[in-house]
C-alpha cells in the first residue's frame, strides 16, 4: 500500500495533474485521492486498474511489484545482445538523403530503445540527442556510444510527461508512437511541431489498425494503442508532407507469423 502511495502522488505530478483533476477523470472525490496518496485507505482492484490506464502503466507497477515503467522493454533490454539487432529503420535512411548533416544539425530521437539509430546518426555526423522510458536500453546506448567513438545526449525519459527544451532541425520517433493513447496525441506531437525548427523535419510512423489484419500475438492490449489511417498526417496537414506511405509487411516478433500495417511520415515545416 506504501508503494501504491508514493507511485500514485509521483505519477499524478509527473502528469502535472492535482487531485482534483485526477479525481474528475475517476468521478470520485479529491478527498479520496488525498487519502490513497497518504496511504490511509487501499483501492478496489478495478479502481486501481483505472489509475494505471490513465497514467499508461501496468497495475503490478502502480502497485511497487515491478520496476518496469510501462513496458516489458527493461526486461528484454537486460539481456544479452541487443533486443532490436543493428540494423536501423529505412526511414533513418530517408533523413540522410533529406538532411544530409552538411552543416550542424540536431537530431532528436524519441523512444530511442538501445540507441541503435540514435548511434548512426552521431557516427553519420548529427549532434544526437535520445530518450527512452526503459533506463536499460540507455545504458545500452551509452555503451554502444562510447564504443562506436560518437556522443550521444542520451536521458531516460516519459514521452507522455517529459518537456522538451530547445528546438531541433530533426526529431525522429519509430515504433514508438504506439505508446501514446488517443487522449494524448494532439499535446505529444504539438510539443514536438513546437520544438521544431523552420525547415526542420519531423520522421514519424504509428501501427494502424485494419479490418483485415489480426492484431499482433504480442500486441500488449491497455499499452499499445492502433491509430487509424492518415490520423498522423492529419496532425501535420500544416506541414509539408515530404513522404507518405502506408505499407504491409510481415513480422515474426513473437515467433509467430503475423503482419501490420504503418502510416509512415516525413514532414516539414515551413517558414
Ligand atoms: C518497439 S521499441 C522501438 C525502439 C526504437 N525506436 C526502434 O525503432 O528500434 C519501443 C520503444 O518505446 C519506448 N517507450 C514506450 N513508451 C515510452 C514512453 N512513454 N516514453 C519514452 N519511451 C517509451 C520503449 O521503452 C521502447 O524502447
Amino acid at each position: 500500500m506504501k508503494e501504491f502511495a508514493i507511485n500514485l502522488k509521483r505519477m499524478r505530478k509527473e502528469k502535472q495533474m492535482t487531485q482534483k483533476q485526477l479525481a474528475q477523470a475517476l468521478g470520485i472525490s479529491p478527498q479520496a485521492v488525498s487519502k490513497w496518496e497518504r496511504g490511509e485507505c487501499e483501492t478496489e482492484m478495478d479502481m486501481t486498474a483505472r489509475i494505471a490506464g490513465i497514467f499508461n502503466v501496468d497495475v503490478n507497477f502502480l502497485l511497487g511489484y515491478s520496476n518496469d515503467h510501462g513496458t516489458h522493454y527493461e526486461e528484454k533490454y537486460r539481456r544479452k545482445g541487443f533486443y532490436w539487432g543493428y540494423k536501423v529503420n529505412d526511414l533513418a535512411y530517408e533523413v540522410l538523403k533529406l538532411m544530409p548533416p552538411t552543416r550542424p544539425l540536431r537530431l532528436l530521437d524519441i523512444g530511442c530503445g538501445e540507441g541503435q539509430a540514435a548511434v548512426f546518426f552521431a557516427r553519420n555526423g548529427y549532434q544526437v540527442s535520445a530518450f527512452d522510458i526503459a533506463e536499460t536500453g540507455i545504458q545500452k546506448g551509452r555503451k554502444l556510444a562510447e564504443a562506436a567513438g560518437v556522443h550521444v545526449d542520451f536521458l531516460c525519459a516519459d514521452m507522455l510527461s517529459h518537456e522538451l527544451e530547445g528546438t531541433y532541425d530533426i526529431i525522429y520517433s519509430t515504433d514508438v508512437l504506439e505508446y501514446v493513447p488517443q487522449e494524448d496525441r494532439e499535446r505529444v506531437l504539438l510539443q514536438l511541431k513546437e520544438h521544431t525548427e523552420t525547415d526542420g523535419i519531423n520522421v514519424l510512423d504509428v501501427f494502424v489498425e485494419k479490418p483485415f489484419i489480426e492484431t499482433a500475438p504480442d500486441w500488449e492490449h491497455g499499452k499499445e494503442h492502433y491509430w487509424k489511417t492518415g490520423e498522423l498526417f492529419s496532425h501535420y496537414h500544416d506541414w509539408k508532407i515530404e513522404l507518405l506511405m502506408e505499407p504491409v509487411f510481415d513480422c515474426m516478433s513473437a515467433g509467430i507469423y503475423h503482419r501490420h500495417c504503418m502510416d509512415k511520415m516525413i514532414a516539414r515545416k515551413m517558414g
